[in-house]
């Protein structure tokens, strides 16, 4: 099967990591891609919020959730009483997967399959183990399925704190929707105010 294990170094902190991932054909997902985009943030983070995979602007800049989804997230995080520049930020899956209704038009996000999600894997299990954050906030439910099963449901433990063993370590977490879920929402309002009382959880907990 697919898997980003061959590619993920044994030793050497986020930047071996993040040089690495550059090169990592462990699924499909690189061929159309731009570029591989790693986690950012510090190594000392003590919250690692994990996304779906890069947008369009994330594939272009080489950054997570640098585009319209990131800027609503960065509020929402302030807002929530959480300084985004301290926040460790990364994504199950690394490459942008997209369709384009006709050629040269605009590429459309395309859902990563499990198997995309599984290969990916190891490059987030890294990332945990080096950043060893206190707290882990689950952004939707593609990041939910990656870290908890495919069972996980992002309606029925949005807003809490999950005690769960992750790749063999015991992690905190706090799932809520994904930022680019209240872009469509048809009260952006109600799905941002619930954003914010997720992350202010998250934020709790913290303190
Ligand atoms: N959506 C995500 O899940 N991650 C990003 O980095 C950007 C948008
Ligand atoms: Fe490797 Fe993940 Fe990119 Fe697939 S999506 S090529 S596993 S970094």
């Amino acid at each position: 099967g697919y898997t980003a294990e061959p590619f993920v170094p044994e030793r050497g902190g986020l930047t071996a990591l993040r040089r690495a991932a550059v090169e990592c054909r462990g699924c499909p997902l690189h061929r159309s891609a731009t570029q591989t985009v790693f986690g950012a943030g510090d190594t000392n983070a003590r919250v690692m919020l994990v996304g779906e995979q890069p947008g369009d602007q994330e594939d272009r800049q080489g950054k997570p959730f640098v585009g319209p989804a990131g800027h609503l997230l960065d509020r929402a995080l302030e807002e929530a009483g959480i300084d985004p520049s301290e926040a460790y930020v990364t994504n199950a899956v690394k490459h942008f997967k997209f369709t384009r209704a006709e050629p040269r038009k605009r590429r459309i996000h395309k859902a990563p399959t499990l198997r995309e999600m599984t290969a990916c894997g190891p490059w987030l299990a890294a990332e945990l183990a080096v950043v060893e954050p206190e707290l882990i906030v689950v952004l939707g439910a593609t990041a939910g399925k990656a870290l908890l099963g495919s069972s996980f449901r992002v309606t029925q433990v949005r807003g809490t704190v999950l005690e769960e063993e992750i790749h063999g370590r015991a992690e905190r977490l706090v799932p809520t929707v994904h930022p680019s879920s209240v872009l469509r929402a048809d009260d952006r309002e109600a799905a941002y105010r619930g954003l914010v009382s997720d992350l202010e959880v998250a934020a709790r907990t913290l303190s």
